[in-house]
Formats: C-alpha cells, structure tokens, sequence
C-alpha cells in the first residue's frame, strides 16, 4: 500500500513538473508570430473607401467592437459608438475569463504604428507581445492580402477618435498560457484573382470570420474538422441563439438552399432593420453589416460554401422553441 502511494505521489509530482517545464516553455517560446512589418498605410480615396467595405461589410470588425442596437433585429451598430469597443465576453460565453473588445478608434490605437496594427489585426499579438483571444478572429485575418490589410489600416485610422477606455482582457489559468500556442506569422498572402470565384470565396469567407461564430470551438479555438458545422451559442443578442450548420448537407446544412436565396438573405438586411418584440428572437449574425457586400462578392462566398465538406449537425436555432425569423 505504501509503494503504491509512493508511486503515486512520484508520478504526481512527474505530471505536475512536467506541466510546469511546458508552461515555461510556451512563455519562453511563444507567441511564435513574427516581427511586424514596416507597413505605408497612407489614405488614399481607394484605400479609404475599400478599408471602409473591408472593416464594416466583410471583416466586421465594427460588428463586434461598437455597441449594437438589440432592440432591433441583428443589432445593427449604434454609430456614434463606431470602433469604441468596450464590449466583454466572459464565462457565460465559454471564455475562460474576461476579454473586452478594445477600442479600435485613433484614441484607442494611438500607440501602434501601421505596422504594428496589421500585425496585431493579421497575427493576434499586440505591440506589447500579448498573445490575444482566439475571440478575436486573428486565425482568420491570417489570411487578408496586404492592399486590403493596408486599406483597412488607413480606414482605422480615419475613423472618429472615441475617448472610451476599455479594461485590460484577463484570461484564467493556463488559458493565459496555453494562449500563446495560437498566433502564427502573418505571410502576405497575395489577394485573390477577382475572375477565380472560388478562390475569392475563399478569401472572403475566411476574412468575413463566418468561421468565428459557424464553427464549433474547443477551448475556444474554432475546431477546423467540423469547419461550419454550427451549433455555438450565443446570448448577447437577448434569448438564446445558436448559429446554424452552414455546409451543404442536404437535411441540416444549406443543402436545400439556392444561390438567389443566399444573397436574397443577406440583402433583406440592407436598411433599418425592424423593431424585434422585447423578449423576441434576436440574432447575433451581423446581417446589416454583411448587406453590405457586393452581390458579387456574397456570391463567391456562396460558391466556395458549395464545396466545403457537407456535415450532418442538425441546430435548433432557438432553444425549444424553435422559433425562425
Ligand atoms: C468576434 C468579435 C471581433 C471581431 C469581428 C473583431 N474583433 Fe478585434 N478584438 C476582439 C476582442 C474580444 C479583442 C480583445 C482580445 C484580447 O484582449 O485578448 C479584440 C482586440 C483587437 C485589437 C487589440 C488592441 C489592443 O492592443 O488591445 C485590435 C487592434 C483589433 N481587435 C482590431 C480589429 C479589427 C481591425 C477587426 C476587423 C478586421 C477586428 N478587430 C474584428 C473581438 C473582435
Ligand atoms: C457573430 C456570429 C456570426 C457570424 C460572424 C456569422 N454568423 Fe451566420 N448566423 C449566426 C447565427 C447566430 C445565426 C442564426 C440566427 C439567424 O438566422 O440570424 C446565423 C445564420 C446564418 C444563416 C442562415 C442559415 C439558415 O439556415 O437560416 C446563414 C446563411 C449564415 N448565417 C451565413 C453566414 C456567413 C456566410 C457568414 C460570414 C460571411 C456568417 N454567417 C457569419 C451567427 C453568425
């Protein structure tokens, strides 16, 4: 018996040090990102205008760092609060801690050079070498070509400077650690042929974050094998909400959809959007921000959904009831 114990104790103490020794490593090693680069994000009309489509339509970054109005349906962005972030994600969204939204207005980002802001946006280390949530969708701006990753700095840097200050993101134990593994070097991918409707797809859907909220997490790392699969839960919009399979499964993705119905979706959402009835079903999926995308451009995400791997996750989108839209 007192073998036995001993034996345990020492493999204890085995795993407990060894735990230690890769902890100490990652804080060693890691974020393993790069250097940023020397980046001109001077403003151009063109830059301005296509950092303006890139920050507000397709990447919506504004979706998630401005306060939305959930009286309305999708919560379309309050504007006079554009990019003054503030908004925080804790355990009640499966974060292991407390991680704000920063402010991504001039006053917030004074600090960062050009290329510091593309690296911190790109890579998801920020000039002060933290490593930052996987919440933010680094992982998938990962993949922005360099014209628009300029065009989206030059935007962020015109828009109207807002003096809120937002708290510092705090992860738990050894998720502040584990963290680090997350970020990778941002390579400055070419921008995709505009003639290459799958290859654009591609691109915008992995800019466009669809995967951020479509996509199933593991320890708050969206898990890329059920790639789109749905079933994460959302409830900042109100109620309950889960994000529906998106792949062309047949019974529980898109499989039944058609590509005029999947512009025709996001396009409904153009205007003001309606009141929603208090307690109503509410979305998180910022549909007025993505209105904004060309017909085009949400065509090629459509054709590109067409081809990834179809999966069968059946999603009650609101709880029991069930309720659709
Ligand atoms: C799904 C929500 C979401 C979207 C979309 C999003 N962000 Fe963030 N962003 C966050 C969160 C949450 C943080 C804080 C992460 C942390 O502190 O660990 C953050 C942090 C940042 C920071 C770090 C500032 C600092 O030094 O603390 C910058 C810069 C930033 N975001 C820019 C952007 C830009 C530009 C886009 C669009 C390309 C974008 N974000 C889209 C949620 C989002
Ligand atoms: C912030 C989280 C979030 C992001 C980002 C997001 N979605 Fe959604 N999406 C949802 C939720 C939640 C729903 C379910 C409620 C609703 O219909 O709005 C939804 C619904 C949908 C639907 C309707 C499916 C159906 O069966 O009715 C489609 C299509 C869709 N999303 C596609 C996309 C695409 C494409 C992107 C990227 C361009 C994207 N979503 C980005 C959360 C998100």
């Amino acid at each position: 018996m007192k073998k036995l114990l001993k034996l345990v104790a020492v493999l204890v103490c085995g795993l407990a040090s060894a735990f230690g020794l890769l902890l100490l490593y990652m804080v060693t090693f890691y974020p393993d990102a790069g250097k940023p680069l020397s980046l001109d994000a001077a403003a151009t009309p063109d830059r301005l205008a296509r950092g303006k489509y890139i920050a507000e339509s397709v990447a919506v970054c504004t979706s998630c760092h401005s306060d939305r109005d959930y009286t309305r349906w999708a919560g379309p962005v309050i504007p006079d609060t554009l990019g003054a972030g503030g908004r925080l994600w804790t355990t009640a969204h499966g974060v292991a801690g407390r991680v704000y939204a920063a402010n991504i207005t001039p006053s917030g980002l004074s600090a960062y050079s050009d290329g510091e802001l593309a690296h911190a946006i790109t890579t998801g280390v920020t000039r002060t070498g933290r490593a930052m949530s996987p919440l933010m969708p680094y992982l998938m701006y990962n993949a922005m070509c360099l014209s628009d990753l300029k065009a989206l700095v030059a935007y962020l840097r015109a828009i109207k400077p807002l003096t809120r200050s937002t708290p510092a993101s705090e992860l738990d134990f050894p998720t502040n650690i584990l963290v680090r593994m997350a970020p990778r070097p941002y390579t400055s991918p070419p921008c995709p042929d505009p003639d290459d409707e799958l290859a654009l797809g591609a691109y915008l859907t992995s800019i466009g974050a669809c995967q951020a909220c479509h996509t199933p997490r593991v320890a708050g790392i969206p898990d890329v094998t059920r790639g789109f699969a749905g079933g994460e839960e959302f409830t900042e919009a109100g109620g309950l909400v889960r994000a529906p399979n998106i792949t062309p499964h047949r019974a529980s993705g898109l499989g039944s959809w058609s590509r005029a119905r999947f512009i025709r979706a996001f396009k409904a959402h153009g205007g003001a959007t309606r009141a929603v009835r208090p307690g109503g079903p509410n979305t998180v999926m910022p549909w007025t921000a993505y209105a904004g995308m060309t017909e085009r451009d949400l065509g090629a995400v459509w054709a590109y959904l067409r081809t990834v791997p179809p999966l069968d996750n059946p999603v009650e989108r609101y709880g029991s009831a069930g309720v659709r839209e």
